[in-house]
């Protein structure tokens, strides 16, 4: 059944540039387009978040060919999303855009596809945005061509944003990426938290997750599945959490995961009727799983745990953990209890911090504001703080 309320969506095509870039790069050559977009996607005074797709379109300097593993190209992609994701929380902390909080605006950008399979999943949306420059119309001409030979489809209304100058790194040979032999696939790779009030710093957890579980490429005979698990701390604890009368549920908290993960993982014509979900109550080794299978391809375990270690340490098969800067410590915790079941250890891959850095000037970090007003998205006691707030101011 289709809801009720749509939200209105935006797609934003953006170019990625020349590697190699740097942060002051992305922000010489996007700040502007974030600060002309944000404000034109929110709706003041109403409690609907508005939904802004962000499409990088990879620049032939990325070497993304179907023989290359996500293992080898992680590093790369993972970097470019932080960046990205950290300029656009810092042109919402400048111009005071909430994102993922009511009235606000859910930024999100997926994990690779081609343009084909990127415009195959009708997505309905009310506005294209795109950037000034030659690169960037070409980009946009090839999604409108992809939009027009589906049939039925109508290429929704187009606008152009302004962008900056890319600074250039002339003469640069760095290796875009670490070539340092053969690098194991990772089939099922797992990740975990909390998961409370969804927000951008989970987004990119959630997204370089996805990003690192191998497709099986059409010309290769390995067929084995993909394999997510997504493990999300049970209620019982997060009680004594701030501001604990807020928390979410864990079943809100794992819908708005997997609404998410959807978001960015499934672009198919018929994404409803390859989808089965598989509600498991029965305590296993840990708690009870929501299991989503896509096709033949993909499957999801959303997994309620009860320790810090879920099923990192009660699967063998999984072999990849993905982790923020801020959990290093519990990836070494789970391998060692992985050597001690005599188990292979999980190769980790640390995914950046955002960082304001990337988007502000000097002078703007050191305004105590606008670095609290970056702070504050991505972190879900803040987000908490500001509910109970509002529910506090509510009641009186
Ligand atoms: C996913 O969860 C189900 C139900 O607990 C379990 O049987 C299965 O082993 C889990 N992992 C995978 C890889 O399917
Ligand atoms: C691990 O993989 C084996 C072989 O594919 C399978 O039989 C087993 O059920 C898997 N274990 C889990 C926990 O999914």
């Amino acid at each position: 059944m289709a809801p009720v309320l749509q939200e209105p969506v935006s797609l934003l095509l953006l170019p990625a540039l020349q590697l190699p870039s740097t942060p002051a790069s992305l922000k010489s050559s996007y700040r502007s387009t974030f600060e002309a977009l944000l404000p034109k996607l929110i709706q003041p005074n109403t409690q609907t978040t508005s939904r802004l797709d962000v499409a990088i379109v990879l620049s032939p300097s990325y070497p993304v060919t179907p023989s290359i593993s996500r293992t080898a190209i992680f590093p790369l992609i993972q970097t470019l999303l932080a960046q990205t994701y950290s300029l656009i929380c810092s042109v919402g902390a400048l111009t005071k855009v909430d994102l993922d909080f009511p009235g606000g605006l859910d930024a999100l950008s997926g994990p690779i596809v081609d343009i084909q399979t990127f415009t195959s999943a009708s997505r309905p949306y009310q506005t294209i945005y795109s950037v000034e420059g030659e690169t960037a119309e070409a980009h946009l001409m090839s999604v409108i061509t992809a939009l027009q030979s589906r049939q039925g489809v109508i290429a929704p209304p187009v606008q152009r944003l302004p962008c900056g100058p890319a600074i250039l790194h002339p003469g640069s040979t760095v290796s875009p990426y670490a070539d340092d032999g053969p690098v194991e696939v990772h089939k099922s790779v797992a990740v975990g938290g909390t998961f409370d009030h969804l927000h951008i710093g989970h987004k990119l957890l959630l997204t370089a997750t996805v990003l690192l579980a191998e497709p099986s490429a059409a010309s290769s005979r390995d067929k084995t599945p993909r394999h997510i698990t997504i493990g999300i701390t049970g209620d019982a604890l997060l009680v004594n959490k701030k501001y604990g009368s807020v928390v979410e549920s864990w079943s809100t908290r794992q819908g708005r995961a997997a609404e998410f993960v959807e978001s960015i993982l499934v672009f198919h014509r018929d994404g409803d009727s390859i989808k089965k979900t598989e509600y498991i109550n029965e305590p296993g080794p840990n708690g009870k799983v929501v299991r989503v299978t896509y096709g033949d391809d993909i499957s999801i375990n959303y997994t309620e745990i009860v320790d810090p270690f879920g099923p990192t340490i009660t699967d063998e098969n999984i072999t990849a953990l993905v982790i923020s800067g801020e959990t290093r410590a519990g990836g070494k915790a789970v391998n060692d209890r992985r050597k001690e079941k005599g188990w292979k250890e999980l190769e980790v891959f640390e995914v950046d911090v955002l960082d304001a850095g990337v988007g502000l000037d000097e002078s703007e970090m050191d305004n105590k504001q606008e670095k609290q007003s970056f702070e504050s998205k991505i972190s879900s006691t803040e987000i908490r703080r500001r509910l109970h707030e509002a529910q506090t101011n509510a009641s009186e």
